[in-house]
């Protein structure tokens, strides 16, 4: 039985790639991929998913738009690093075939965990606007989700906008203070302290056998690549949000601890920063299991061998 899956994507070159590895593992039954202003603008994001779709050729997957504005903030797109297109330019020019589907993003995530009961994995990997208000709406959504995996935060590092805050919980820590807060479970955080880790390099891209795969991985990736050089002094880019697919692929590619995490939203110079109590310094029960560490070699094994199957 493939496990029920949403992906909350605000496509995005890393977006993308996440998205092309988990319809390409098939251990998934994607029930829809929904779509939320961060990277670029909704509208963006939504034709940018559709468009990677068609690359798929995998049409019957619904796209389902969310929230164009994060909570309470406005917009912070990231076109420095993702383009103006928000694919580094890579499918500027391909015709689109897939269209988005009917809904709204969290009335579908809403409708989905209560019609599949503790089945639904939902691995966010964009700001959490459209969980927030999938929560706000219907609280109980909580005790029916199998589990949530979402990318964003650093805990034991530097930000990626701010000295302190990763470009995720940036972009709408209001979002993400009610998603940590509403007592999930099983949340799994996947943060900048291991996706920094996970650098896809020039030898990964050649490995991808399929020739529009490939293409479309080192076309996207292109000034990504060099972004992150002339910032980090390393050949390669971080797979954020590819790796946050890959933790729901296979939960042994991450050492993880508990601990409890909140969000800063009140703050001059760290707003959006994820506050983890590694030392466990306030009086509260641990919330968030947080990735401490990956097994880089394996998790791009696995990213491989799913590109060629
Ligand atoms: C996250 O921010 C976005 O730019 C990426 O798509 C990823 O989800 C990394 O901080
Ligand atoms: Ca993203």
């Amino acid at each position: 039985m493939k496990r029920k899956l949403i992906l909350d994507v605000d496509t995005g070159i890393d977006d993308a790639i996440g998205i092309i590895l988990a319809v390409k593992s098939r251990q998934f039954d994607i029930l829809g991929i929904t779509t939320v202003n961060g990277n670029v603008s909704l509208e963006s994001a939504t034709r940018n998913t559709c468009k990677v779709l068609d690359l798929l050729d995998e049409q019957n997957i619904s796209v389902i738009k969310g929230a164009n504005s994060p909570l309470l903030r406005n917009s912070f797109f990231e076109h420095a690093v993702h383009g103006e297109d928000g694919l580094g330019g890579a499918l500027q020019h391909a015709s689109i075939r897939k269209q988005p589907d009917e809904g709204f993003a969290p009335d579908f995530i809403i409708n989905s965990i209560l019609n599949f009961s503790g089945e639904v994995t939902l691995v966010m990997t964009g700001p959490l606007t459209n969980l927030a208000l999938a929560l706000k709406k219907c609280p109980e959504i909580v005790k029916h989700v199998k589990e949530v995996i979402f990318m964003g935060g650093v805990v034991q590092g530097a930000g990626n906008v701010t000295p302190t805050a990763e470009y995720n919980l940036y972009v709408d820590p209001e979002s993400a203070r009610i998603v940590l807060q509403a007592g999930f479970a099983s949340i799994t955080q996947v943060g900048l302290d291991v996706t920094r880790k996970a650098l896809l390099r020039d030898e990964h891209i050649a490995l991808i056998e399929d020739r529009n795969l490939r293409e479309f991985i080192d076309k996207s990736t292109c000034d990504y690549r060099k972004r992150y050089f002339e910032r980090n002094q390393v050949s390669g880019c971080a797979m954020h949000d590819p790796l946050a697919v890959g933790v729901a692929l296979e939960k042994k590619l991450v050492q993880t601890g508990q601990y409890y995490c909140d969000v800063e939203t009140r703050s001059e110079l760290c707003d959006g920063q994820l506050v983890c109590d590694i030392q466990n310094r306030l009086p509260a029960h641990p919330n968030v299991s947080v990735c401490t560490d990956v097994n880089t070699e394996a998790f791009f094994d696995l990213f491989i061998s799913i590109m060629n199957s």
